[in-house]
């Protein structure tokens, strides 16, 4: 097999320029990952939501740092074009010490950048330590299923004048602090539109929108995994493709044309 260019940081940076839609999607196994990157997905996310899909978890907090190493070091295996996001679970990254102890495990996993949730002084110190030392750092925001009891539940984020204010400095903040790309997660599409404008980095939407640089779902809630209470944002393309394989290659395809999320899979206000 002939080995393929890797997506890079400048390859992402250059999508977003040239407003090309970035995919980007979660695995937490070398054989969906061998999937996935075949079928051209640009970012390939081992996420704590393993938590929820893989361990059967109502939420991420019980997720660890050896459970993430495990899952991106088998993800690794599977991929040769892709980038690999590693997420840093609940409490991983609470002082920049432990961020980069804890970072520097997911990397010699395999990963080419971690991500970590909230936009807070503290996130904001990790942040900056890990990307002074090299480490690419992802940034998440809008709803951060990490923080899912001070949040009250899994809610759509940002439609308050004081929590739009709040998104607005703290999607700054982590781009000053050198976060390389942002996850926004749940929140209506006029505020992913104006952060979107406001940072240059790449901003990948969940339940964000279209008016966004790329799009990110679970793998099993594509597969038609997520059951009954799917959220707004998800689509089922296993339905429409038939196979695991067709189902990926149509996310993809369905992302790069602008047409997934669509209006009735988003939050427009
Ligand atoms: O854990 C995860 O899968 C995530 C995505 C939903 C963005 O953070």
């Amino acid at each position: 097999m002939s080995q393929q260019k890797q997506v890079t940081l400048m390859e992402l940076n250059r999508m977003r320029t040239q407003r090309e839609p970035i995919s980007m999607l979660t695995a937490y196994d070398a054989s969906f990952a061998r999937v996935l990157d075949q079928a051209g997905v640009d970012c390939v996310l081992v996420g704590d939501s393993l938590g929820n899909v893989i361990q059967g978890r109502t939420t991420t907090v019980p997720v660890t740092m050896d459970d993430m190493a495990y899952h991106v070091a088998a993800v690794h295996r599977g991929l040769q074009r892709a980038m690999l996001i590693a997420d840093m679970p609940y409490l991983s990254y609470s002082n920049p010490e432990l961020a980069v102890a804890n970072a520097a495990r997911l990397m010699q996993a395999g990963a080419a950048m971690v991500k970590l949730e909230g936009g807070s002084q503290i996130i904001i110190d990790s942040v900056c330590a890990l990307t002074d030392l090299g480490v690419p750092v992802c940034g998440h925001l809008g709803l951060t299923p990490q923080s899912v009891h001070q949040l009250s539940g899994y809610r759509v984020q940002g439609r308050s004048k004081d929590s739009q204010q709040r998104l607005i400095e703290q999607a700054c903040a982590l781009a000053e602090a050198g976060a390389a790309m942002l996850v926004l997660e749940c929140v209506p599409v006029p505020m992913a539109s104006l952060i979107q404008a406001e940072l240059e980095i790449p901003v990948i939407g969940i339940g964000a929108g279209r008016a966004v640089d790329g799009q990110v779902l679970v793998l099993y809630d594509l597969l038609g995994l997520a059951g009954k209470h799917a959220p707004r944002f998800v689509r089922n393309f296993l339905g429409t493709s038939g196979s695991i394989q067709g189902a990926v290659e149509q996310y993809v395809h369905a992302v790069k044309q602008g047409d997934f999320p669509s209006d009735d899979e988003s939050f427009l206000e």
